[in-house]
């Protein structure tokens, strides 16, 4: 490390998730001597805020990453497919939140609380998974360490802020214009369908199994993360008209019996989780109490009466800070514990 710590580009720095990746850095004090936002030409000029003072953003270039340690990028897959293997050519290390290189066979895919020992064999990408991957392995993997899990059910209740801003802005317009008894006048743009009071069990396209490539980012990611392609996933994805939080419904099959009380024990000392489960108080994770929380919250945990090794979770996270922004940050401290993040 440079003296006075590294230099970090923040790529995306205008949109939802880039914003919180400069909150989460202020607020976990990483250790950077400066901080520098990149964004398209569009937003190049305006400011965002990092440590209370403003920062001027520039626009992404071929030329942008000399001198910089470490680009946390989070503006859409062909920006990173265009621009990671050009900061990694320079020497700087790249945490990618797009998709663009999750399932490459030459970048760790890595959720710090899971495999960190995936970073060791980083050639300059590393990868941050989806969103709904991400919080479902945080809790699923003391589970399968100690009874082996052998098949996931999972269905997903996405918030709108997963898309960016501008999903954001159209679940607010839209439920605007609904009060306002102006239903007609609303043109869904950034879903196929209206968001606001609906569920819509479609994110991202549809591929040649029916599968939407939001399931089966869930599917093939948990395996390359967990490092066990055994583990058998079948992921219903669907969007919710919630601002921020991610909620799912995970049914699992172990190997091993595991009881109730035992996984609410297991999950208690769990890295990253917080049980919430109390039902007889009705308590249990809500998207609107983990919203702005680093914690993957885990609770309704109870035996799946049909079979003989099965258990029912609900987990719910925020999927702008663990989902995204909080896990790349956590990405690029491991990097620095294992000596793995060089000077450019
Ligand atoms: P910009 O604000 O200039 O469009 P979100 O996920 O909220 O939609 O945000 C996407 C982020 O990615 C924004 O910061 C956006 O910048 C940035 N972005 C989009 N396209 C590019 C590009 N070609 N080069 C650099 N940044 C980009």
């Amino acid at each position: 490390m440079k003296k006075d710590g590294y230099v970090v580009a923040v790529c995306g720095a205008t949109g939802a998730v880039g914003r919180v990746m400069l909150e989460v850095l202020a607020e976990r004090d990483f250790p950077a001597a400066e901080v520098i936002p990149f964004a398209s030409s569009r937003s190049a000029g305006s400011t965002v805020e990092y440590k209370g003072r403003e920062l001027t953003v520039r626009e992404l270039k071929e030329d942008s990453f000399a001198g910089i340690d470490l680009a946390l990028f989070s503006a859409g897959g062909s920006t990173s497919e265009k621009f990671a293997p050009l900061a990694a050519k320079a020497g700087c290390v790249v945490v990618d939140n797009s998709s663009a290189w999750r399932m490459d066979p030459g970048c760790p895919l890595v959720v710090p609380e899971v495999n960190p020992h995936d970073l060791a064999w980083h050639k300059g990408i590393i990868a941050n998974p989806n969103c709904s991957t991400i919080q479902m392995v945080v809790a699923l993997k003391p589970i399968h360490d100690a009874a082996g899990i052998r098949r996931i059910v999972v269905s997903t209740y996405q918030a709108v802020s997963g898309t960016g801003q501008k999903a954001i802005e159209e679940l607010a317009n839209q439920v605007q214009l609904m009060f306002n008894g102006r239903v007609e006048e609303i043109e869904p743009k950034v879903y196929p369908h209206r968001i606001a009071f609906n569920c819509l069990p479609q994110i991202d396209v549809f591929l040649d199994n029916d599968y939407t490539k939001e399931e089966m980012k869930m599917v093939n990611e948990t395996k390359k993360i967990m490092g066990d392609e055994s583990i058998r996933v079948t992921a219903t994805a669907v969007r919710v008209p919630v601002f921020f939080g991610h909620s799912e419904a995970v049914n699992i099959e172990t190997a091993k019996k595991l009881t109730a009380r035992d996984c609410r024990a297991l999950l208690s000392q769990a890295p990253g989780v917080r049980v919430l489960d109390n039902p007889s108080e009705r308590i249990y994770p809500m998207p609107i109490e983990a919203q702005g929380q680093d914690a993957t919250f885990v609770g309704r945990i109870r035996e799946d009466e049909t079979i003989d090794n099965g258990l029912n979770l609900w987990v719910v996270s925020d999927n702008i800070r663990k989902g995204a922004a909080l896990n790349a940050v956590q990405i690029a401290e491991k990097l620095i514990e294992m000596n793995l993040l060089r000077v450019a």
